[in-house]
């Protein structure tokens, strides 16, 4: 626990205080960005946190993972709020964690990074706001493991995010308007655990080049509104080639989003969703969808937008 050393509150929190934040989805990677991309996305969970007299905990969900989540401190919104609380010399009160989740799960749009952050940002509140967003940052991704969903969930915007040492350093910036942006969510999920053991452990030279000047060339094309760049810098040779396999049509995908018109096409995180990238009205949701169903799978399209705030309190 890195932040065990902060001073220790002795009084306590304010009783009976409420906060209420709002925390985004996130896609990671956007192609070739594999755990240093993320972009938060306009569809929240809502955490509302309370603090309760004795040190019981009550957790309630509703909305995605309703039926699934689990209502004890293996819930990783309240193993955050728990962690956070004890790291502000909070550890021995309780709290009440309502959920009101509209992020799927285990979908690769950033749920878990969102009850992570989402937990931490409200009871940082609850405390009173002793920790910064970096200090925010580096807790969460001790919790996540990777940096990208996190960071974006947090800050908002598109965020380069990367591990240095001990330490995350970041840069945010604003992607120009006019970009549409498609989620396709088939009806399946994927561990992260699952989708990162299927990944080697070394990767060719030129692999690696491939997609270093893909990212380059994708941060530009956001920051500058330069859509054409698109067609190349989302490709990818570090992750979605050995993922395919845990995507059933995952090529076809890919060509027939292209075919209707769209920039280009990734998995979102470690999937399954699909995001294209697209000019406005492009159907490409549609045409992904097409392909899932010629699969047997079934899958939701949104349409969705940049959340340039990041995490916020209402
Ligand atoms: N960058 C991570 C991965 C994101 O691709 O495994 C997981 O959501």
């Amino acid at each position: 626990m890195i932040f065990s050393n902060k001073t220790k509150k002795t009084g306590d929190l304010k009783m009976g205080k409420q906060v209420i934040v709002k925390v985004p989805a996130s896609t990671a990677n956007l192609g070739p960005g594999f755990d240093v991309l993320g972009m938060a996305l306009n569809l929240y969970n809502t955490v509302v946190l309370e603090e309760m007299e004795s040190d019981c905990q009550i957790i309630e969900v509703k909305g995605e993972g309703e039926s699934l989540l689990p209502r004890d401190s293996s819930n990783l919104a309240a193993r955050a709020v728990s962690s956070l609380l004890y790291s502000a010399g909070y550890s021995d009160h309780g709290f009440k964690l309502c959920l009101e989740n509209q992020i799927p799960l285990a979908s690769g749009l950033g749920s878990s990074a969102a009850a992570i952050v989402g937990g931490l940002v409200a009871a940082n509140a609850l405390a009173e706001s002793p920790f910064s967003d970096q200090d925010i940052l580096q807790m969460a991704v001790e919790i996540e493991g990777h940096p990208d969903n996190v960071a974006a969930a947090l800050l908002g915007g598109v965020v380069v995010v990367i591990k240095d040492e001990e330490s995350c350093i970041y840069s945010r910036l604003i992607p120009r308007e006019g970009l549409g942006i498609t989620a396709v969510i088939p009806d399946f999920s994927i561990s992260t655990a699952e989708a990162r053991s299927v990944l080697p452990e070394y990767v060719p030279l030129q692999d690696a080049v491939y997609n270093l000047g893909r990212i380059a060339l994708l941060v530009t094309a956001l920051r500058e509104g330069d859509w054409d760049l698109l067609r190349v810098a989302l490709h990818d040779r570090l992750h979605q080639p050995y993922r395919c396999q845990l995507v059933p049509g995952l090529a076809d995908v890919f060509a027939a989003a292209l075919e209707s018109g769209a920039y280009g096409a990734f998995l979102s995180g470690a999937g399954p969703t699909v995001v294209a990238l697209t000019p406005p009205d492009c159907d490409a949701g549609r045409a992904i969808a097409d392909v899932f169903q010629s699969k047997n799978i079934t899958a939701r399209v949104l349409q969705l937008e940049p959340c340039l705030t990041g995490s916020y309190i209402l």
